[in-house]
C-alpha cells in the first residue's frame, strides 16, 4: 500500500473534520476537504481519493453514503466518524463496493493530541484498510478498541447519553434555583467547580450534537429507566430518616466499584490540582 494516501474529508470544514485534516496532513498524507459550499465536491473525493471520511452529522452521513457509496470502487475505503454507529455502518456497507469502516473518536476537537485517546473501530467490510487505520492511529498513541456497532451504541447510551443528560438536568436544577456563576462560584468546592465547568462546556458547544447523542440513541430510554429507578432508590435510602439505610446503600455501591475507587481518587486529584495550577 502507498505510504502517502489521498484522503477526502466530507465535512472537513467542521470541527472534527479540521482536527483530522491536521492529523492526517501532519502524518504526510494528502488531504482534500469537501463540504456543501467547497469547489471540491463529494463526487470528486469519492472518485479521486483512496480514503473518504464522512465527518458530518449522522443524518447527513447516511444520506451522503447513499449518494457517494455507489461511485466508489473496490480498493478504496469509505469510513465515518459519527458518534452512533449502527445506522451509518449498515448504510455504508449496503451502498458501496469499497471497504467500509465505522470509527468513533471518543474525544472532541479541543484535544491537543491523539496520544492516550480512545477510538472505537467498527469494521464493516475488508481487512486491508482496517490494518492501515489501526497503524495510523496506534502509531501516534491512540488506544483502539474494536466492537460491533450495536454494542458500541449500547455503550454510548451510558458513556455519552447518560453523562450529557445528567449534566443538562443539573444545569436545569441550577437554573431553577437561580444559581448562576455570580452567586455560586465564590462558595464552590473544587468538585462543584469541575461540575460547573462541565455544564458550561456542554452549553458552549453544538447543542444539536449533544441532543442527538441522547435522543438518536435508541438504547437511551432503557438507560434512563435504570437511572430514574436509581434516583428513587437513592432518595429512599438517603432521605429515609434512618442513617443506616443510607450507609448500606452507599457501601453496596462501593462494593461494586472496589479498588477502582482508589485509582479514581488519584486521577481526580490530578484534575483538581490542574484546576488551581
Ligand atoms: N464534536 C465532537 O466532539 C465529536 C466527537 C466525535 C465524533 N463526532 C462526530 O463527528 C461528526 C462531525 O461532528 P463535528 O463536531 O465536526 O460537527 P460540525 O463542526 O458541525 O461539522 C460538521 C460539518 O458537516 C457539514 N454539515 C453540517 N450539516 C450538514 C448537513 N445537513 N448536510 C451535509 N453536511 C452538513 C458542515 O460542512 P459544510 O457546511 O461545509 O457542508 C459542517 O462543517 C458528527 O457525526 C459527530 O457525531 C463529533
Amino acid at each position: 500500500m502507498n505510504k502517502i494516501i489521498s484522503i477526502g474529508i466530507i465535512g472537513g470544514t467542521g470541527s472534527m473534520g479540521r482536527w483530522f485534516n491536521n492529523f492526517f496532513s501532519a502524518a504526510g498524507h494528502k488531504v482534500l476537504v469537501s463540504g456543501r459550499t467547497t469547489d471540491i465536491t463529494y463526487t470528486d473525493v469519492a472518485k479521486e481519493c483512496n480514503v473518504v471520511v464522512l465527518s458530518v452529522p449522522l443524518t447527513a452521513a447516511v444520506s451522503i453514503s447513499k449518494e457517494i457509496g455507489p461511485l466508489m470502487r473496490e480498493g478504496q475505503l469509505l469510513m465515518d466518524m459519527c458518534s452512533l454507529k449502527e445506522e451509518i455502518v449498515i448504510s455504508m456497507t449496503d451502498n458501496t463496493k469499497a471497504d467500509v469502516l465505522g470509527t468513533h473518536p471518543l474525544f472532541g476537537p479541543f484535544t491537543d493530541s491523539i496520544k492516550g485517546q480512545n477510538i472505537v473501530l467498527c469494521p464493516g467490510k475488508g481487512e486491508r484498510w482496517l490494518k492501515w487505520i489501526e497503524n495510523e492511529y496506534a502509531s501516534k498513541g491512540a488506544v483502539l478498541c474494536t466492537m460491533d456497532p450495536l454494542t458500541h451504541d449500547r455503550h454510548m447510551a451510558v458513556v455519552q447519553g447518560l453523562t450529557h443528560f445528567t449534566t443538562i438536568c443539573m444545569a436545569r436544577t441550577l437554573q431553577k434555583m437561580n444559581m448562576d456563576a455570580g452567586n455560586v462560584l465564590s462558595c464552590s468546592t473544587p468538585v462543584f467547580k469541575i461540575n460547573y465547568n462541565l455544564i458550561g462546556r456542554l452549553f458552549a458547544q453544538d447543542l444539536d450534537l449533544y441532543k442527538s447523542l441522547i435522543n438518536k440513541n435508541k438504547n437511551f430510554k432503557d438507560v434512563l429507566e435504570v437511572f430514574i429507578s436509581a434516583m428513587d432508590e437513592g432518595k429512599n435510602a438517603l432521605l429515609s430518616g434512618q442513617d443506616e439505610s443510607g450507609t448500606l446503600f452507599m457501601e453496596n455501591i462501593r462494593e461494586f466499584f472496589k479498588d477502582s475507587c482508589k485509582d479514581a481518587l488519584k486521577e481526580s486529584n490530578k484534575i483538581i490540582s490542574a484546576l488551581y495550577s
